[in-house]
Order: structure tokens, then C-alpha cells, then sequence
């Protein structure tokens, strides 16, 4: 095992990790990057890791699809070594499939497992796979049983609060989780039911975690530093996980660090940031993809400053690739110290799978 310092934290890179060097990882940074498809791409991760968080995850994986290696699938996988601790997501509905799937995790050098029994999406639920699980505790237990058996590294998991308001089950959800030794639950404080409607329950988050005998990330709603730190204290999770959050404030992981550790925040200037997500993206799409993603994350980057509404109608209709990527640099770079007033109230992204 070396020790790697980075600019964010000092991680360690293990041949295979540990549970006990994972949990160490995340005591150490306890604000996890929470998984999301088509976002949580490779570029975005080592983005995100250079912007301070602690741990990623990639978007969830189908094992069937694993099965046949798509190199679509495949892609979605792949980590570079500026990202450990990373983790692969999986899903699915046969045994053998995620068997083999963890194996290959395994293989190709990620440092846990996770798997997803958050999805609300029919396509998935339907199959028995994602959230479908919460309502059948043999099969949850069976689908981790299955992935856990072929591999050495940590396996993880990630539920929602339950498949609707009457049959809220995490207490037992975390117990199968602790007798078949999963490493950590993060649990998105809502229903199945609920898919993105209505707050994240953090009081519900707070009970479980109070009688968990494994360790516990608490997710859903943190928009700011503040509040990351805030629900990290008040639920007494052992770490906290940020989606949508850092979608709109890319520095809230630095932010949330630096405040748990009460120093000043460094602040970079936006137009820096958005120049390093540009490098990543650069690295690894061609350029019209990266056009794309450019796009999208100016367009959630720019929420809350003054002309975000005429800049996004802009940056949409430009199709020059110079002049447009000129255009978004260009409005960042004339931001300096101009707040980013709250936009938390607008609905934001009100689908996923998790
Ligand atoms: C666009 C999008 C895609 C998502 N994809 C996944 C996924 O692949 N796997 C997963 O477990 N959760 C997924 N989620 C759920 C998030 O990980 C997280 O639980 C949820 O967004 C609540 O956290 P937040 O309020 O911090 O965003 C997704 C969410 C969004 C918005």
C-alpha cells in the first residue's frame, strides 16, 4: 500500500482495499460523490475527486449487461488512478451475472462494490432489481450474497427509505446488511414511492443510523457546505452523500471539507473550475461531445447568477465550437465576486436512478 497526496487529501491506493482502509478513507473525508447516470462519468469523477470529495461512485452498471461487455457499458466503468477510493455500481436481477460482475469490478482494480436498491425506474423495478428489492428482504439478501461471493473487496449498498410511506424498512434493510458483512448503507431519505418528490427524510435517516450496526451515509437535499456539515453532525452519519448539490455549486465539496476542519475555504476562482472540468472532459470525449457536456454543466453552474437565463439561451444556440466554449468562459470569468444567490426551491433534476 503507498500514500498518494493529492491537492484535496492525502488517500491511500491499495492493491485490493481493504474494508478497513475504505472506512479510513472515509473518516477522513467523510463527503461522498453520489451516484449519478450520465453524470458520474469518468472525466466528472476525477473532476469532482480534484474538487475534494472524498469518495466516488459511478453510475449504476446493468451485470447482464456486463455479461455481453458492451463497450458502452464498459465505458461507463472505467477510473483512473487520480480517483481511488472509486467504486462501480451495480444492478441487476441474476445471480450469475452479478456474481461474474463483481469479479470483474474486482479485476479491473476499483476498491468496492456497491450495489443499487435504489432505483425507482419501472424498467428496472419491474425485473426485480433496484428498489423492487426492498420489498422482498430474501432476495436483497440473496442479490448481495451473490455479488459478495466472488470478490475480496468491500461491497456496499444503496437504498432508499423504503418502497412507499407504510412499508418503511431501513432498520431491517441495515440488518441484513450487517449479518452479511456489506461495508456501508447510504440511504436516500425518501420512498421508492416518493421518487424525487417532496424533502429527503433526515429525521427517518437519523433513527436508522441511531440503531445501525453498520455504518450509515445519510443522502438527499444538501445543496450547501453548510448544510452538508450540519447533517453529518445532527444525523450522526459516518459520511454524507452529494448529488444534485454539486451540479450547481462545484466548489460544495471544498467548501464542506474546509468548514469541518474550520478554515477558510480557498477560493478559485469559477471560471478556473470550469476550465479544469473543461481539461477533464477534453481527455476523455471527442469535441463534440464535450461540447455537449460543456454545455450542460455551464448551464447548471451559471443557476443563481445575474443573466443565468439569457447566457444558457445563448451558450444553446451558439454552434461554433470556439466561439462557444469562448462565451462560457467568458461569463464565468466576469463573475468574480458576485454571489450565487439560492435557487434550492426550483425543481432541479427530478429523476434518477437511485
Ligand atoms: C440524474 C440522476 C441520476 C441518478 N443516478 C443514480 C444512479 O445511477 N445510481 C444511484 O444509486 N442513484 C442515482 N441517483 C440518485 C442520487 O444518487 C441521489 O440518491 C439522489 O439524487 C438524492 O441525492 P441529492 O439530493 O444529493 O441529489 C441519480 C440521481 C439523479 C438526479
Amino acid at each position: 500500500m503507498k500514500a498518494d497526496d493529492t491537492a484535496a487529501q492525502e488517500i491511500y491506493i491499495a492493491e485490493l482495499m481493504t474494508e478497513q482502509e475504505l472506512l479510513e478513507n472515509l473518516r477522513r473525508n467523510p463527503f461522498v460523490l453520489a451516484p449519478m447516470a450520465g453524470i458520474t462519468d469518468r472525466p466528472f469523477r476525477s473532476f469532482m475527486r480534484e474538487m475534494g470529495c472524498g469518495i466516488v461512485v459511478s453510475e449504476l452498471v446493468s451485470a447482464t449487461g456486463l455479461k455481453f461487455s458492451s463497450a458502452k457499458t464498459l465505458k461507463l466503468m472505467e477510473f483512473d488512478s487520480t480517483q481511488h477510493p472509486v467504486g462501480i455500481q451495480l444492478f441487476g436481477e441474476n445471480f450469475e451475472h452479478l456474481t461474474d460482475a463483481a469479479k470483474m469490478v474486482e479485476q479491473m482494480g476499483a476498491d468496492f462494490v456497491d450495489l443499487n436498491f435504489g432505483c425507482p425506474v419501472p424498467k428496472v423495478v419491474n425485473k426485480g432489481a433496484g428498489s423492487a428489492c426492498l420489498k422482498d428482504l430474501t432476495r436483497l439478501r440473496d442479490v448481495i450474497r451473490a455479488a459478495k461471493s466472488g470478490i475480496q473487496i468491500p461491497l456496499t449498498i444503496k437504498i432508499r427509505t423504503g418502497w412507499d410511506a407504510h412499508t418503511r424498512n431501513s432498520h431491517e434493510v441495515l440488518q441484513v446488511a450487517a449479518d452479511e458483512g456489506v461495508t456501508w448503507v447510504a440511504i436516500h431519505g425518501r420512498t421508492r414511492a416518493a421518487a424525487y418528490t417532496g424533502l429527503a427524510d433526515w429525521d427517518y435517516i437519523r433513527e436508522v443510523k441511531a440503531q445501525a450496526k453498520v455504518p450509515v451515509l445519510g443522502n438527499g437535499d444538501i445543496v450547501t457546505a453548510r448544510q452538508a456539515v450540519g447533517r453529518l453532525q445532527t444525523s450522526a452519519c459516518d459520511a454524507v452523500m452529494i448529488g444534485r448539490g454539486c451540479l450547481k455549486n462545484p466548489r460544495i465539496f471544498r467548501e464542506a471539507l474546509a468548514l469541518r476542519a474550520e478554515v477558510q475555504s480557498e477560493n478559485v476562482p469559477l471560471e478556473k473550475i470550469v476550465s479544469r472540468l473543461c481539461d477533464h472532459l477534453e481527455g476523455f470525449y471527442d469535441e463534440r461531445l464535450t461540447l455537449i457536456q460543456m454545455r450542460k454543466f455551464a448551464s447548471w453552474y451559471s443557476s443563481g447568477f445575474p443573466g443565468a437565463a439569457a447566457f444558457r439561451k445563448e451558450i444553446f444556440q451558439l454552434h461554433e465550437r470556439s466561439e462557444t466554449l469562448d462565451r462560457i468562459h467568458g461569463f464565468f470569468a466576469e463573475l468574480n465576486e458576485v454571489a450565487q444567490s439560492d435557487t434550492s426551491h426550483e425543481a432541479f433534476l427530478m429523476g434518477g436512478h437511485g
